[in-house]
């Protein structure tokens, strides 16, 4: 394997530029055959809807080195689908599932060296994205699109990993109730940046969070999501895995996935239902969870003067500690994966 000189055991989440990414544009109604290039930047239009209307939404995937070396995407299916219903909501075209895929599956092979050694806990990020350009003024659809695949290799989105972070309740919302929080589109994440800041810099108490939870924006009495990731929380029994519905949470792939774990893998009953600030008490065990979070157990919670902890500040709750070593026992090849999950 090609040496990129990169200490693979202290990756954090930041952008490392790689060889090769995937770029592709729509004009006259259909997509160009694509093709991988060296260049990382983009050249687009002043007018581009992309950077005025928020015309755009991306993806988040991974490819994973097994302990035999080969490279395993997890589930980009899964990616492909919410791209399209993204593309749907914001009047954009999708490539197919078929060019999302084999695209991924280029971009990894050409920067196969980029991806991180099995063991070192790391992973190769692949961000696709959908953008609207070319010259235009009014608020309406793009005259033309880009549709491109970079990728970056990444370790722990939050600092530690499999270690538990405490987070604080936003008074803002990431979006509305009948909104975009269901598609992976830039508005929501630019909604959560001050929101994000703000618990990073901590409260009165001089108390700082790993990031802001974000309340149903409807009644503000009910959990939605944790910055960036979803969250789940197993009750006190230990019995049964809890995670918020609502059309305004991103469907997040890692949350499905565990869903599926939780109730086949663990035994444990599933519910996909409300997560009311009011009964946070019936829980045991909490954490996020998302593609880039893997899982962050929740340590603690603030919300207004109360801070409610879960499991422990400092140590990862057994049902937790179980999910994380079934799912990332998958991604990294060793344990059976269910059918279809590894390309
Ligand atoms: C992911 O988990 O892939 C995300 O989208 C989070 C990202 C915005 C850092």
């Amino acid at each position: 394997m090609r040496d990129v000189n990169i200490d693979w055991a202290n990756l954090g989440f930041s952008y490392i530029k790689t060889d090769l990414r995937y770029l592709s544009h729509w004009r006259d109604g259909e997509w160009d055959a694509g093709q991988l290039t060296e260049d990382n930047t983009l050249h687009i239009a002043e007018g581009s809807t992309a950077l005025h209307y928020g015309q755009q939404c991306f993806e988040g995937l991974k490819a994973y080195r097994a302990a035999d070396g080969s490279i395993n995407l997890f589930r980009p299916d899964r990616n492909a689908a919410r791209m399209r219903m993204s593309c749907e909501r914001l009047l954009m075209p999708f490539p197919s599932e078929e060019t999302f895929i084999d695209a991924c599956r280029q971009v990894v092979k050409a920067n196969e060296h980029f991806v991180p050694p099995y063991g070192s806990g790391g992973s190769l990020y692949l961000r696709p994205f959908v953008i609207g350009v070319g010259d235009n003024i009014g608020v309406r659809s793009a005259p033309e699109f880009i549709f491109s695949v970079f990728c970056v290799p990444v370790g722990p989105y939050f600092k530690g990993g499999l270690t538990p972070h405490n987070f604080v309740v936003s008074e803002f919302d990431r979006a509305a109730p009948n909104g975009t929080g269901a598609a992976k589109v830039g508005g929501n994440y630019a909604a959560s940046l001050l929101p994000g800041a703000q618990a990073k810099a901590g409260d009165a108490s001089g108390r700082h969070f790993a990031d802001a939870i974000y309340l149903d924006p409807a009644t503000h009495t009910k959990i939605e999501e944790v910055g960036a990731a979803n969250f789940f929380a197993i009750t006190k029994d230990g019995q049964t895995f809890v995670t918020p519905k609502s059309p305004s949470i991103l469907p997040s792939i890692t949350k499905y996935s565990l869903l599926w774990l939780a109730e086949h893998r663990l035994g444990l009953k599933v519910e996909e239902g409300d997560v009311r600030m009011d009964e946070l008490d019936r829980f045991s065990e909490a954490g996020a969870c998302g593609t880039a979070a893997v899982i962050t157990p929740i340590g603690g919670i603030q919300y207004g003067d109360t801070f409610h902890v879960f499991h422990s500040e400092t140590e990862v709750g057994p049902v937790t500690r179980r999910l994380y070593e079934e799912l990332t026992g998958i991604q990294y090849g060793t344990v059976a994966a269910p059918e279809g999950w590894l390309v």
